[in-house]
């Protein structure tokens, strides 16, 4: 097997940078939509042998070092009893927000096996059908990201309800975070179980927060996951804060293995800070793709230049590929990661 991703993650010599996209499997591929077009977003999500097969569409197609399971961050939230729906051009929406006790009371911790079958499904196949080429990355969000979507109903633009919450009725914010907490550490536990070799903890959202805010609002219970997974299991942890640079000091504290790094931020200083304390993540702007090829090159090198003296790096865009991209110049930076990278 390529195991260079998951050598990268524990901070171990490489032959060449590892690289996969965040979103990877996704819209800008024609034969995602293939599948997609048959069927719905969360049908697709709950179809292991099709959520499998769009899995594995960018480990052939583009040629990343890693494959990722095929989901969403808040399929698990669903089963904890709020219904969800993704709604064309609006993306997803839980049309009754949690905004008070009784409704955090009303939600349960879903069972991985008995409730999320289709993701475990999911990943046993991939192990299967993975075997002789990539890794298999699990993944959820965290509790602040997915906490948001509770909250509000939906996507935001300025956080108003949750942070009404957090500011005025902490308690109940913080009931609500302990129970998405718990349902996090479960369903990951689970995947773990399943096969997956490494997880990835989405923040998509925390960078809306002060560092004081992070550090009581939304830290403590990403380390609380992390701090379950380490006692099952020592495969690496991936932890991605989005529009995070204020908050990699206090990240560091969380326990993960790597550090995501969106594309506001120079690597040389991340891995000043970090100083050989975790691997890191990223993070090339995800519009760079649309650089011509001459171009793309010059911005992958200086990627690669300034994470020069990482203890450990995985080549990634700094935030998800996005549907217009050109498959092909996906597959050219895979190609050129490769190339720049290799040390001989
Ligand atoms: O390739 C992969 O990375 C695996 C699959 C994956 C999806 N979503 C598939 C998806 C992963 C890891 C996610 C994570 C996710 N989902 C995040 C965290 C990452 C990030 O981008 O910050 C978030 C915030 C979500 C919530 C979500 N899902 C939104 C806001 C949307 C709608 C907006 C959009 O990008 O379309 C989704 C839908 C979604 N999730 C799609 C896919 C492929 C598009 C659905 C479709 O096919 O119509």
């Amino acid at each position: 097997m390529n195991d260079t991703f998951l050598r990268a993650c524990k901070g171990q010599e490489t032959d060449y940078t590892p690289i996969w996209i965040m979103r990877q499997a996704g819209r800008y591929l024609p034969a995602y939509h293939t599948v997609r077009d048959k069927i719905t977003f969360l049908e697709l999500c709950k179809t292991p042998e099709l959520a499998a097969e769009v899995s594995i569409q960018p480990v052939d197609i583009i040629g990343v070092d890693a494959a990722i399971m095929f989901s969403d961050i808040l399929v698990p939230i669903e089963k904890m009893g709020a219904p969800l729906e993704f709604r064309e051009k609006q993306g997803p929406v839980f049309p009754s927000p949690i905004r008070d006790q009784a409704a955090v009371d009303r939600l349960g911790i879903p069972d991985p096996e008995d409730d999320l079958g289709y993701v475990m499904e999911t990943v046993r196949i991939l192990r299967r059908e993975l075997k002789d080429k990539v890794p298999l990355i699990g993944f959820s969000g965290a509790p602040f990201t997915l906490a948001t979507y509770l909250i509000e109903g939906g996507s935001s633009r300025n956080f108003l309800n949750t942070k009404m919450m957090m500011y005025n009725a902490p308690e109940l914010y913080k009931s609500l975070m302990d129970k998405i907490t718990e349902c996090t550490a479960t369903y990951l536990k689970g995947q773990i179980a399943a096969g997956v070799q490494t997880v990835q903890i989405f923040d998509s959202w925390v960078g809306v927060l002060s560092p004081p805010d992070f550090a009581e609002f939304a830290l403590p219970y990403v380390s609380r996951i992390i701090r379950e997974i380490k006692e099952v299991s020592d495969i690496p942890v991936i932890y991605f804060a989005n529009n995070g640079a204020t908050l990699i000091d206090q990240s560091l504290t969380s326990g993960a293995d790597v550090l995501g790094i969106d594309w506001r931020v120079n690597l040389s200083s991340v891995v000043k800070t970090v100083n050989g304390r975790a691997a890191i993540q990223g993070n090339m702007d995800p519009l760079a793709l649309f650089l011509p090829p001459d171009k793309l090159e010059k911005r992958i090198a200086a990627v690669l230049r300034e994470a020069r003296g990482a203890k450990g790096h995985i080549f990634n865009l700094g935030h998800g590929i996005v549907p217009q991209t050109d498959p092909e110049k996906a597959r050219l930076t895979v190609e050129l990661v490769h190339k720049l990278s290799r040390r001989d």
